[in-house]
């Protein structure tokens, strides 16, 4: 029998302004998913949070977009909703756009990252949640991890991994997928994926077509028509035997690359790996944070997990991270720190731009 992992995540309000999600809310989503757990629809879950996206990881063995594991999760994020409007809590229900559910929860809000899988002897997997940031933020970290040997030495030394994978990419603006087979096609990978607004990594296969790595590709606002927030993305990697090793899969984020979102989600900044405990975007509602959690998925029991970057070794990265937030917001509203004017259609700057627009002539010359 296969095993699925499916994480899906919303920001369904939070303390104070954008920044963490209130402990009344994961109590609610526990309850939820403990009555599931008991009723035999999913097997096993962890709940966490980064920033003020609560992020549901459940292990079942239905198959990806099952109605009933959805609505697990609907429901858990519709009850604590109820909870954040009574608290008044900063955008209470922020991500949760429809009040009816029909089928699966997609194109609802939430991201979704699922995958299932037959299970080896021993399957580690680790999952990435992020705050303040877009899907497009793991494109580099998932193409160190699958395709750069400078990241990933398992590319060079392990026959398992080294004819490399396969990535598919979605282009979320016009709605269209393409593959590619890396390492042959890696400069084409790059040219699409160096836009991270608009191709996203989607999945990663072995060439054997064995699912490797998934990410949660919702773009919240595209499906809203208007800026409600960033669609924060999550990752589900698996690791060891063919994949890279959890290591491989961490070092990806040693370096904390830029990415878009942070303040209004209008902004680049750098990607800071944190503990659970500290993912909690208060500097101008950041900077995006990315936290790890290791499982090791058995008989569709998730054993641990480990908080990856709950670890000393990547303070540099922090402290990197940091001053590299300090430099790029000495630029205040201009570029690059603040997004080029194709992205900021997706925010709230088109407000003002409506205002200004019947004050410009035309130029005679
Ligand atoms: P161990 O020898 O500790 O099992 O580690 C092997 C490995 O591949 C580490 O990446
Ligand atoms: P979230 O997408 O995390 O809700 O943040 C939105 C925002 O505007 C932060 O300044
Ligand atoms: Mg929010
Ligand atoms: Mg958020």
């Amino acid at each position: 029998m296969k095993t699925t992992v499916s994480v899906i995540k919303a920001d369904i309000g939070s303390v104070a302004g954008h920044c963490v999600s209130h402990p009344v809310l994961l109590e609610k989503c526990d309850e939820v998913l403990g009555n599931a757990l008991e009723a035999g629809i999913i097997e096993d879950y962890y709940i966490s949070r980064c920033g003020d996206d609560i992020d549901l990881i459940m292990t079942h063995t239905k198959g990806e977009l099952n109605e009933e594991v959805h609505k697990v999760a609907y429901d858990a994020f519709l009850q604590a909703t109820e909870i954040a409007r009574e608290l008044k809590l900063y955008g209470a229900g922020q991500d949760l756009l429809s009040d009816t559910f029909s089928g699966n929860i997609k194109g609802m809000g939430p991201g979704i990252a699922e995958m299932e899988f037959e299970e080896r002897p021993s399957n580690p997997v680790i999952v990435y949640c992020c705050d303040k940031t877009e899907p497009g933020a793991f494109n580099l970290p998932i193409y160190k991890m699958f395709a750069d040997p400078f990241n990933t030495a398992g590319l060079v030394i392990d026959p398992k991994m080294h004819d490399g994978f396969d990535f598919e990419v979605y282009d979320v603006i016009e709605n269209k997928k393409v593959m590619l087979s890396c390492p042959e096609e890696i400069y084409d990978l790059l040219a699409l994926i160096g836009s991270t607004g608009r191709y996203v990594i989607k999945n990663v296969f072995t060439k054997d077509g064995d699912i490797a790595a998934t990410v949660s590709t919702e773009r919240l606002n595209l499906m809203a028509g208007e800026y409600v927030g960033k669609d924060d993305p999550a990752a589900i990697v698996r690791a060891q035997s063919g994949f890279p090793s959890a290591g491989e899969c961490n070092e990806a984020f040693a370096f904390p690359h830029m990415v878009s979102g942070w303040m209004r989600g209008s902004h680049n900044g750098p990607l800071m790996p944190v503990s659970e405990e500290y993912a909690n975007p208060v500097r101008f509602d950041g900077p995006a944070r990315v936290i790890g959690l290791g499982f090791q998925v058995s008989d569709a029991k998730l054993i641990g997990p480990v908080d990856i970057f709950d670890d000393p070794a990547y303070d540099e990265t922090r402290q990197l991270a940091s001053r590299a937030a300090t430099y790029i917001r000495r630029h205040g509203p201009f570029e690059p720190h603040r997004l080029p004017s194709e992205e900021m259609e997706y925010t709230s700057l088109p407000g003002v731009m409506e205002k200004l627009e019947p004050r410009f002539e035309d130029m005679d010359d």
